[in-house]
């Protein structure tokens, strides 16, 4: 059995992308399981960069099946465009991407609904969400209302439904000062979308247990991270959406006994774009350097990331709940040419001074940092640990001893090449 999940440890943006399309070299299968086109997964092969939305990363890999779950929020309009990138750059999509009938459509009012509810929310309420309709969509899943991909085969259908919703939302979008859009105008911008997605309409956890039951070696590609995640995350400034790798699960339609490992990517520091807690977080010049060294700005929304040192108790936590068995260990680069950097390895908390992230009160604690020696040398070249300067194997390797989870790979740089490789995601 060769099922791999791979989550985000920290607050999203660790690389996932990457890390996705480098162990894709040996994958059959890459599964998306959540969220939308909230997430941006970049990936770089030599000078040429994509970022990926809905698609998943293993897309560059010619070998690989890809898969879009029931579990995932598909906005038609950015899945063609995507399709369309892809293509124009040479990646045959065509009978090796399969998008599952039950994930549910993002319509033009739910993106409306959550610009609105940003732009109106008084400091304080709102979430700093990628605008992209993912809240609004989820909302209408769980309140047995959605609309879904499969929707898209039967456009007269279609056309009822959306009616239907616009009563729903109507007074919704009215309250918040908008203008509902007219079901006709939606229909014009679906009705020449619906046949580029139709014809990949699948029933994906079919296609994702019989890879499983062949011995293939499936990935399942997570989106947002752990403290994004809807249940675990620091609510209510999360997404909408299962990020934790149990929501591979559930997302993908695949039972718990047939993963075989979970993998779990944190930066040598961390980061966080949207509002809600960060105790990390580097507000002065230092925060600067690192969004600057770490080209820290949004892949989705291009706004800036915040910044702060790594948290032990945060990715102990991450540890916990998604039952990590290694960790990707991405961006090391980044850190080179500070003398010091400093470590988060407790909280003081109203509760005293713990190790462990008590999510409850994440808003309350009180980071307590170690200092750690830094490193001049640029890493970029290294493909192996003792590449590394030894500051670096040392910090690699205290991080490793301190979540006590073994790390798989280092990457020190963007490009697909410039990676460590220390295990085998499948083996
Ligand atoms: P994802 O959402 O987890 O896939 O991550 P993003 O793609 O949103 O953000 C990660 C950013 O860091 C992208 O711009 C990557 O190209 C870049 N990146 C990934 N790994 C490394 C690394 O090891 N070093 C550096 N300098 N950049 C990296
Ligand atoms: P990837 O997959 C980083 C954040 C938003 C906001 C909160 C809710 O690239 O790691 P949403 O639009 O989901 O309702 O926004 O979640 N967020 C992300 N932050 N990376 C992501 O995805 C994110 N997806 C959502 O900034 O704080
Ligand atoms: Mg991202």
């Amino acid at each position: 059995m060769s099922a791999v999940v791979i989550v985000g440890a920290q607050w999203g943006d660790e690389g996932k992308g990457k890390i996705v399309d480098l162990y894709t070299e040996s994958a059959d299968v890459v599964v998306r399981f959540a969220g939308g086109p909230n997430a941006g997964h970049t990936l770089v092969v030599g000078d040429d960069k994509i970022v990926v939305r809905l698609v998943p990363s293993g897309i560059l890999r010619a070998q690989a099946r890809c898969i879009m779950a029931q579990g995932m929020v598909v906005d038609p309009a950015v899945l063609v465009s995507e399709l369309d990138v892809l293509e124009a750059k040479g990646h045959a999509t065509r009978g090796r991407l399969f998008v599952s009938d039950l994930a549910h459509l993002i319509l033009p009012y739910h993106r409306l609904v959550d610009g609105l509810r940003e732009a109106t929310a008084t400091d304080g309420q709102k979430i700093g969400t990628t605008k992209r309709g993912i809240g609004p969509c989820y909302e209408d899943k769980a309140a047995r209302r959605g609309i879904r991909v499969g929707d898209l085969a039967d456009l007269d259908g279609l056309e009822q439904k959306l009616a239907r919703a616009a009563s729903a939302w109507g007074p919704v979008v009215r309250e918040l000062g908008g203008e509902m859009p007219d079901v006709s105008a939606m229909m014009s911008e679906l009705r020449p979308l619906a046949p580029r997605i139709v014809p990949l309409i699948a029933d994906t956890a079919v296609l994702a247990n019989d890879a499983i039951q062949k011995g293939e070696r499936v990935m399942f590609e997570g989106a947002q991270g752990t403290l994004l995640d809807l249940d675990h995350g620091t609510y209510p400034f999360v997404t909408s959406s299962s990020a934790v790798a149990g929501g591979a699960c559930v997302g993908a339609g695949v039972g718990p006994t047939r993963i075989k490992r979970v993998l779990g990517i944190t930066k040598g520091y961390a980061t966080r774009v949207g509002e809600g807690p960060f105790p990390t977080e580097l507000a002065g010049e230092l925060g600067e350097r690192l969004r600057v060294a770490g080209g820290e700005f949004g892949s989705v929304t291009g706004r800036p990331r915040r910044t702060g040192w790594l948290d032990l108790p945060a990715l102990r936590y991450a540890a916990r709940v998604n039952g990590l068995d290694g960790l990707a260990v991405t961006k090391l680069d980044v850190l080179s040419g500070l003398d010091t950097i400093e470590v988060c390895v407790a909280y003081d908390t109203p509760e005293g001074r713990t190790k462990e992230l008590p999510i409850r009160h994440v808003g309350k604690v009180v980071p307590v940092y170690e200092k750690r020696p830094g490193w001049r040398e640029s890493l970029s070249h290294a493909r192996t640990m003792a590449e590394l300067p030894q500051a670096a194997q040392d910090y690699v390797r205290y991080l490793e001893a301190e979540i006590g989870v073994p790390v798989f790979l280092v990457s020190v740089g963007p490009r697909r090449d410039e990676t460590i490789v220390l295990r085998d995601a499948f083996g």
